[in-house]
């Protein structure tokens, strides 16, 4: 508690105080298509504070990936301008705002994926709930994420990275549960400790010391955060990268 309000250090930003608001998904896009609304702007330009951090709520990287009908995403034009103004409602106050991206997994109904099995490292029985116009349903049965469809997946997390900062973001984070942390299927493989959220964050990286696309790879030398964090299962959870 007696360091609450000191100086912290996260990737290439020195944050006034410790106090982060963590990501809280609220399912307030406006449908359809994800769009982020005045509300959202609203909801974090009020939490914004000069020199403090707010991760914004779980953001699907595609259509596959949603799961909670009103959650946000990104992975079309038509969202730029809400990402934007929410981003400025941070700045606006002296914050910085990072943008956690999220692939639901298995968590999730085709109504939300577009119509295709929702899918996740493995086959394990699962009887979680998805949210769509009915309200919330037993997620549909899922399908097992081929080894090869990985590396289109990690370029989503990538694009998506990219819509983020280019849309004014400081950084973005990667969640890493259902689809990603550990899977069976990743560790028959061989691949073991190298979830998507891991590939992914290296491959964003290579793509911004590439400085692949103009404006965003300017300011985006992509620090990873600390240590990885824990989640309960002793799984990698959320990794932040930073984009200066
Ligand atoms: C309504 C709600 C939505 C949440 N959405 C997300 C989310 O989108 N991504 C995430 O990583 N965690 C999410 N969480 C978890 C929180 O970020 C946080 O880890 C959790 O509330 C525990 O924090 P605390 O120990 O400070 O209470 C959510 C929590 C709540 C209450």
């Amino acid at each position: 508690m007696a360091h609450l309000f000191t100086t912290k250090k996260v990737g290439a930003y020195t944050l006034a105080h410790r106090v982060v608001l963590a990501p809280m998904t609220r399912l307030r896009t406006i449908q359809p298509g994800d769009i982020p609304s005045p509300m959202m702007a609203d909801f974090y330009g009020q939490r914004a504070s000069q020199g403090g951090l707010e991760i914004v709520e779980g953001v699907s990287i595609s259509i596959p990936a949603r799961s909670y009908l009103g959650a946000a995403s990104f992975y079309h034009d038509g969202q730029v301008e809400g990402w934007k103004a929410i981003a400025n409602a941070v700045h606006a106050k002296g914050g910085r705002v990072f943008m956690q991206l999220i692939h639901g997994g298995r968590q999730s109904h085709v109504e939300m994926t577009g119509g295709v099995a929702p899918l996740a490292p493995s086959v394990v029985p699962f009887d979680g709930v998805a949210l769509t116009k009915d309200g919330f349903v037993p997620a549909s049965p899922h399908r097992a994420l081929g080894i090869e469809e990985i590396p289109g997946i990690v370029e989503e997390f990538r694009v998506a990275a990219q819509r983020a900062l280019d849309a004014g973001f400081d950084g973005v984070e990667l969640h890493g549960a259902n689809v990603s942390a550990r899977s069976r299927r990743q560790r028959r493989a061989g691949t073991r400790r190298r979830g998507l959220p891991q590939i992914a964050r290296h491959r964003i990286a290579a793509a911004c010391a590439q400085g692949a696309s103009g404006k965003a790879c300017n300011r985006s030398a992509c620090n990873a955060r600390a240590p990885w964090p824990q989640s309960v299962e002793g799984s990698p959870a959320t990794l932040t990268l930073t984009a200066p």
